[in-house]
């Protein structure tokens, strides 16, 4: 198969959806692989470093779209790349369809085959697409945190570890899936007092069998939200109730029982946070300050460590990939059902229910396009 990888042209966006192993991965079994021109530079890579692994450099966002059969990429195309998409093409990446009207649309008139990254699933209805990046966001949430934390940036002036003879800083973290774990590892392992909420007994039950002595449980309900903020130093909201809005269980008059310098990192804010305070920042200007508690609110924390970001979310991506190339998206979702749910528009219908009732279109059942 001809596989094509756009630079991301996106504002802010430094990820690149094939890293050069990927592309060597992918040459290896007989496929031809076309990278923009600096297209892995935000995150790293070097065109010498793709055409070292077998893969071709083109100049223009153009001739790559030209060339492939399945474009490979991070964000969902924007305006002035949805002419550039060719009936048939296959398009794997994000395209969260369900927020945005006009792309939906756009794609739909394309006749492309659009495979959402962000609706691949598992068996046990886990999203494997989407993992990785809640890891990153709930490891730098605390790295975030631990600097908002520092006098000069308005937050109470104190050491996440501690030091000998001085108490650490306590962190609450509100939601113990996977970016409440990846934040509690990381709190627990700078030495702080850690205490995760979440409504899961299950949950709460693995978590107190896996985490180090300095990490407790305790269930989230509005009394012990209530108790636990008048003495937290860091607040990590990390809540998601799959599908809905991110309920509120800090809200505004919370804000005076907490301490001067607190630092609220809402990572659910993609979802309108779990903080009634929070609204949505950007890497340029993060922070705001309400009532003498600091508020990070950015919504793409991933975007700042392209690095780390581009393999997280590759090591993830690419056995897909390497399977939509050798078996064609059609053969490769009769195998796998995992890549079914992940098929959003298919020539021109929209196979993905949630979206065609986001907009009030009609639906085609994706069965349709899986018979023989
Ligand atoms: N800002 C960013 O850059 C960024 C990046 C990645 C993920 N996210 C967001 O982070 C959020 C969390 O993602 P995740 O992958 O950890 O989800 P997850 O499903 O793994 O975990 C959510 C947890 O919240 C718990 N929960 C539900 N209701 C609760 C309540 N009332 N009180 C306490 N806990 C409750 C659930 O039991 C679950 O354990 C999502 O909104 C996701 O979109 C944001």
């Amino acid at each position: 198969m001809i596989i094509g990888v756009p630079k991301e042209i996106k504002n802010n966006e430094n990820r690149v959806a094939l890293t050069p192993a990927g592309a060597q991965e992918l040459v290896k079994r007989g496929h031809q692989v076309f990278v923009q021109h600096t297209a892995g530079e935000g995150s790293g890579f070097a065109d010498d470093d793709y055409t070292a692994a077998g893969a071709a450099i083109l100049p223009t966002i153009e001739d790559v779209y030209a060339i492939a059969e399945m474009i490979i990429k991070v964000k969902e195309p924007i305006e002035p790349e949805y002419k550039l998409i060719k009936e048939g093409q296959l398009l794997f990446t994000y395209f969260h369809f369900a927020s945005y009207e006009p792309l939906t649309k756009a794609m739909v008139e394309s006749k492309s085959v659009c495979l959402a990254y962000e609706t691949v699933e598992k068996m046990d209805r886990s999203l494997p697409l989407l993992v990785p990046m809640s890891e990153v966001a709930g490891r730098m949430a605390v790295q975030k945190g631990a600097n908002y934390l520092e006098k000069p940036l308005k937050g109470r002036g104190i050491l996440l570890g501690g030091v000998p003879g001085v108490l650490p800083a306590k962190v609450l973290i509100l939601g113990g899936g996977i970016v409440g774990t990846q934040a509690a590892w990381m709190a627990a392992g700078l030495g702080a007092d850690v205490t995760i909420m979440d409504v899961s007994i299950p949950r709460m039950r693995y978590l107190a069998d896996v985490m180090p002595a300095n990490v407790k449980t305790m269930m989230s309900n509005e009394y012990n939200v209530r108790d636990m903020i008048k003495d937290a130093d860091l607040i990590v909201g990390a809540v998601l109730i799959p599908g809905a809005k991110a309920p509120h269980l800090i809200t505004r008059d919370m804000l005076k029982d907490m301490k001067p310098g607190t630092v609220l990192v809402d990572v659910a804010v993609d979802q309108g946070g779990c903080i009634e305070t929070c609204k949505p920042t950007t890497h340029e200007n993060p922070t705001y300050i309400i009532d003498d508690v600091v508020h990070y609110c950015v919504a793409n924390m991933p975007g700042a460590v392209p690095y780390t970001s581009t393999l997280a979310l590759t090591n993830a991506t690419l056995p897909y990939a390497i399977q939509l190339a050798n078996k064609g998206w059609k053969k490769a979702a009769q195998e796998n059902p995992e890549l079914v749910p992940g098929l959003n528009v298919i020539h021109g219908d929209i196979v993905y229910k949630a979206v065609a009732e986001a907009f009030d279109m009609d639906y085609v059942p994706v069965e349709k396009y899986l018979v023989d």
